[in-house]
């Protein structure tokens, strides 16, 4: 029986194998039925299932700001400009790849229930068989659904199918075959495999899986003897627990003793001592990492301390501004005259980590297809610790005696004026305390 079937199996692999169709080329090249609904695999492997239904690769497609985003800026920006309708088709290669590689593309909306809303599904991602080419970018992943489901342990037994481990699902390139994208211009827009692999993490090789699928005492599948499983949890941006602390933060005083028509200086450390990559990374163009300081007097008096430039080229963009961008979001929205959104959102003068992204007019952009140029990386590195100083004068009011003063680094998944602008539900713009710590000065006559 075994023997039948592997010679069944073989025939195909061999000759797929010879050309395997990844990325672009890949359009329209496996209908739906070929993969399995997760609810097959929900009935053996229960808990991978649930971990799955709750992380953000069950909804890459359904999400309400994935939908807005597509539907309403990229399909629309490829209907008016066909330059853009192979990216917007793109866009399922990684978020409804089981829609792309059946070529229905755009699928229907989530509200119509299509094979779309898989998403991210368990057997696309365990019918991967390699990545094409030297570089993990633009999905090209090479995808052979059927009997085997690929993994990363080799000797396993399932009654419902064949399991094979392929090294692919130890290496990096797996992940960053979606998480790293090159748009038409040739702009890197997203490249947190890359940033993996040139920092500490990747030099060390501590994968991706190590800190996103940690390993835990269970059961893979109900029937399945106790060992070491990968969990499916995937934390990301999404969760306020894998954010909370990813930067740790101090903060102290040149001098603690100022007279009261004196200068203060503070000095805030941030060290990303959690992510094997830059904070924040992935989806760059949206999300918004920003650092308040704060004094309050011994009358209770509260100022607001505006960072020290440090004069690099681009810095503008690193300090909140009231300034006003995103006008290419009238592009596929079809508005005359629209003068955009604020920039930030965020209170003028506070630090801002981040890489801004520009359009074809140098204005900041939050469409990732749409840029032609990435303006300076002031974004923290992994294991990367940077330095900020607030030069406060004393103002004429302040109370003499003791002064404390906070610092918060604030983080955004989009920022606020967008998520207003195009009514993305308020979640994705809240504000997520990612660290604070605080110190004090003395005032003295
Ligand atoms: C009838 C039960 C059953 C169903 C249904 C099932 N599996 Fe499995 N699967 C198992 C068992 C049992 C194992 C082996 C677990 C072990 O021994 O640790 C396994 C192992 C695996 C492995 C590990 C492979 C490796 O070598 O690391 C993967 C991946 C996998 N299954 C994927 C799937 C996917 C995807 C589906 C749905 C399309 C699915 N399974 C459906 C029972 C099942
Ligand atoms: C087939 C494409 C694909 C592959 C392969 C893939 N991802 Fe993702 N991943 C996505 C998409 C799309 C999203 C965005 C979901 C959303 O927010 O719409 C995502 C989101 C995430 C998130 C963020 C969740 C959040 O809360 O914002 C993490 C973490 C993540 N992936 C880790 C991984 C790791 C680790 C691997 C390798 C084991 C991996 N991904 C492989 C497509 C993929
Ligand atoms: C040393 C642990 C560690 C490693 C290794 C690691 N990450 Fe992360 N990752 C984190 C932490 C902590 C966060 C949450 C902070 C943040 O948003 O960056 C995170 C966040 C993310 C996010 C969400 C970021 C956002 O702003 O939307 C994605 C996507 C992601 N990681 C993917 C990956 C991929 C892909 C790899 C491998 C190339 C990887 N990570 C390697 C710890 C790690
Ligand atoms: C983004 C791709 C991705 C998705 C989606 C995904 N997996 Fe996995 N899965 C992996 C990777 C990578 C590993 C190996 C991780 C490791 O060992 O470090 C893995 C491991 C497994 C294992 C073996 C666990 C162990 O350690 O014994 C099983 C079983 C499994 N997956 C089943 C599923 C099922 C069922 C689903 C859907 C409910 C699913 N996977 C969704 C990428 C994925
Ligand atoms: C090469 C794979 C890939 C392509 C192509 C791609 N994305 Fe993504 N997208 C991702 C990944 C991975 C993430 C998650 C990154 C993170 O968590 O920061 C993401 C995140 C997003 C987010 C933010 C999700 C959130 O919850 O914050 C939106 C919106 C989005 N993508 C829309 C699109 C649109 C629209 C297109 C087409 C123009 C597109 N993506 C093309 C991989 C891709």
């Amino acid at each position: 029986m075994r023997k039948v079937f592997w010679i069944f199996l073989l025939v195909p692999l061999l000759i797929r194998a010879d050309d395997p169709l990844a990325g672009e080329e890949a359009l329209g090249s496996q209908p739906y039925d070929r993969y399995e609904r997760p609810e097959v695999c929900q009935s053996c492997h229960t808990s991978i299932y649930q971990q799955w239904r709750q992380a953000m690769m069950s909804q890459a497609f359904t999400h309400h700001w994935d939908e807005i985003e597509y539907f309403e800026l990229a399909v629309p920006h490829g209907e008016i400009d066909p330059f853009f309708k192979p990216v917007a088709d793109g866009c399922n290669g990684c978020h409804a790849p089981l829609a792309f590689l059946a070529g229905d593309v755009p699928p229907p909306r989530p509200a119509e229930g299509s094979r779309a809303n898989e998403s991210v599904s368990c057997d696309l991602c365990h019918s991967i068989v390699a990545v094409k080419g030297d570089k993990a970018v633009n999905f090209n992943w090479v995808s052979q659904p059927g009997r085997v489901k690929y993994g990363a342990k080799p000797g396993l037994e399932s009654p419902h199918h064949i399991t094979r481990y392929n090294e692919i699902y130890t290496k990096t390139e797996y992940c960053g075959s979606c998480h790293n994208e090159m748009n038409p211009y040739g702009i890197w827009v997203k490249s947190t495999q890359l940033e993996w692999q040139e920092g500490p993490y990747g030099e060390q090789g501590v994968p991706c899986f190590v800190c996103h699928m940690p390993k835990a005492r269970g059961r893979s599948a109900t029937m399945a003897e106790e060992d070491m499983v990968a969990q499916h949890v995937f934390l990301g941006a999404h969760s306020e627990a894998k954010v909370k602390s990813a930067i740790e933060i101090s903060m102290h005083p040149l001098e603690r003793e100022i007279p009261y028509d004196g200068v203060a200086i503070f000095q805030v450390e941030l060290f990303n001592a959690k992510a094997g990559h830059k904070i924040p990374t992935g989806s760059v163009e949206d999300r918004i990492l920003w650092l308040h300081v704060e004094a309050r007097d011994a009358d209770g008096h509260v100022y607001h301390l505006e960072v020290d430039p440090k004069g690099f080229e681009g810095e503008e963009y690193t300090i909140a501004s009231d300034e006003l961008a995103y006008t290419d979001m009238a592009i596929p929205l079809q508005l005359d005259d629209f003068a955009g959104v604020g920039r930030d959102g965020v209170p003028v003068g506070d630090r801002i980590f981040r890489m801004p992204y520009f359009d074809e007019n140098g204005i900041m952009t939050i469409q990732q297809w749409n840029t032609r140029r990435l303006g300076v990386d002031y974004r923290i590195g992994p294991r990367e610790t940077r330095l900020e100083t607030f030069t406060w004068e004393m103002p004429e009011d302040i109370a003499l005696g003791k002064v404390s003063v906070s610092a918060t680094l604030n983080y955004q998944k989009l920022v606020k004026p967008v998520a207003d602008f195009l009514e993305v539900p308020a979640e994705e713009s809240e504000i997520v305390v990612m660290n604070t710590t605080d110190t004090w000065i003395e005032v003295y006559e």
